[in-house]
């Protein structure tokens, strides 16, 4: 098969490495792809200049001669790329737009897990300014204030004073600094517990897990600082057992499947439930995304021994529901650690153009990876190109032994204004 990914992160590098080494494939594309694709043999970047439309893919799809499509990030599914590439007769992967609204508009995510019974935190949505401002004044802190539409990663806000709460508000609905997506705010009460990247891929009716992992979302170690599209990230969580992700499956991700067909549309694709998870066990919902998580792929692509490619194919298929459940023997019984580095600025506007040096003997041991995110070559040298630059991946027996090896292999990169949290792996996170 010939297959493209779509997307220019580390989660696609994580995606387009592990199909490339399926049985059933002969090509992988990648756009736009980074350095990282240029760099390796088995993948195909393509790049194109200017700005990119549906049709523009379209093109590029029947001129590569490719099977089947792999959308990594939220942008396209929310535009309507798989509606437009089905529309073609083209297997791709990834729900259509009206249901990739789910992760597109947090007031439509609420309002469907209102409707479904999916547990979730209390919400109001305004999009009156004054009311939210009333509202604010009459709340108990903290308080999360959550822009309606997509933001990467920048549009939640959790308050703890009416002033701070009364501010932020200000610059999302008023101010406008996150444009067209702060027309509109949810404001919903603060959870408490440990938060967990919840993923499956589904063809509408049957399920697969991936292991249930844990992103660091705040830049700097101990939860300090900005929140981020996500730091790194581990695996095992050994607060977690076979009752509770039963249970997560059967009150969270069955009810999501039946909510879209009642809305007369299948899900297919993946589903990465955001859940806060509570001390007694009990998980209620942060977030529905429609894909699979940035930098939770970069570890999940290591841990998964199968092919992947199969599945993909499965859970893409129109009218059919072939999806089969994966053995034990799918995944590697064993730990996994992932660390980003990202350049100097991010979250916010980052440095582009320093010039990174890797060490030639970094990918030396077998369960260790490098997937680049903001990264291109100029001149010659690597350089940077985006906020989150690489991310080093491994697996291995357990969390400290891994912590070990990343944390040297992160030591042989270099470049300038290079920023990584030190204590992934080191605790699970918890929201006091
Ligand atoms: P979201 O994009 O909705 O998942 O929110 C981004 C991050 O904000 C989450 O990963 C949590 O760390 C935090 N967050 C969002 N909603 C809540 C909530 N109701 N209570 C506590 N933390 C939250
Ligand atoms: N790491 C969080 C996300 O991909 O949304």
């Amino acid at each position: 098969m010939r297959i493209l990914v779509i997307g220019s992160g580390g989660r696609e590098h994580a995606i387009a490495w592990k199909i490339s080494q399926s049985k059933i494939v002969s090509k992988v594309y990648v756009f736009p792809g980074n350095a990282g694709i240029d760099v390796d043999n088995q993948l195909i970047r393509i790049q194109v200049s200017g700005s990119v439309s549906n049709e523009h893919i379209g093109k590029l799809v029947n001129e590569n001669n490719i099977d089947m499509v792999v959308i990594g990030p939220e942008g396209f599914l929310v535009t309507g790329l798989v509606d437009y590439l089905k529309e073609k007769g083209l297997p791709v992967v990834g729900p259509t737009k009206a249901v990739a609204a789910l992760e597109g508009s947090k007031i439509f995510s609420k309002v469907f897990m209102r409707d479904n019974g999916i547990p979730t935190a209390n919400f109001e949505i305004f999009y009156d300014y004054e009311k939210a401002c009333d509202y604010i004044k009459g709340s108990k802190f903290p308080i999360v204030i959550k822009a309606n539409g997509l933001a990467g990663g920048k549009g939640v806000f959790v308050v703890e004073t009416e002033e701070d709460a009364l501010r932020t508000l200000h610059h999302i609905m008023k101010e406008r600094t996150l444009g067209e997506a702060g027309s509109s705010v949810v404001i919903e009460e603060f959870m408490a517990g440990f938060e967990v990247s919840f993923i499956v891929l589904t063809d509408g009716r049957n399920i697969v897990r991936f292991p249930i992992c844990q992103d660091y979302k705040n830049l700097s170690d101990s939860g300090k600082g900005p929140n981020t599209g996500g730091m790194g990230a581990h695996y095992p969580l050994p607060f977690l057992n076979e009752n509770m992700l039963s249970k997560f499956e059967e009150e969270i991700v069955r009810p999501v499947l039946r909510g879209v067909e009642n809305m007369g549309h299948v899900y297919k694709g993946f589903l990465y439930c955001g859940l806060m998870v509570s001390e007694s066990g009990e998980a209620r919902v942060l977030e529905f995304n429609c894909r699979l998580g940035d930098p939770e792929t970069q570890l999940l692509m290591l841990l998964m021994k199968g092919d992947l490619l199969p599945l993909l194919e499965k859970a893409c298929r129109e009218d059919e529901f072939s999806l089969s459940e994966v053995t034990t023997e799918f995944w590697h019984q064993k730990a996994g650690l992932c660390v980003v580095a990202s350049a100097k600025g991010y979250p916010g506007e980052a440095r582009k153009g320093d010039v990174i040096e890797v060490n030639s003997h970094i990918e030396d041991l077998p369960d260790i990876k490098v997937f680049h995110s903001g990264t291109e070559i100029l001149d010659g040298n690597l350089i940077t190109s985006g906020g989150r630059v690489l991310t080093i991946s491994g697996i291995g027996e357990s969390k400290d032994v891994l912590r070990n090896v990343v944390y040297k292999k992160m030591s042989q990169v270099k470049f300038d204004g290079k920023h990584y949290r030190n204590d992934i792996g080191l605790t699970e996170i918890r929201e006091k």
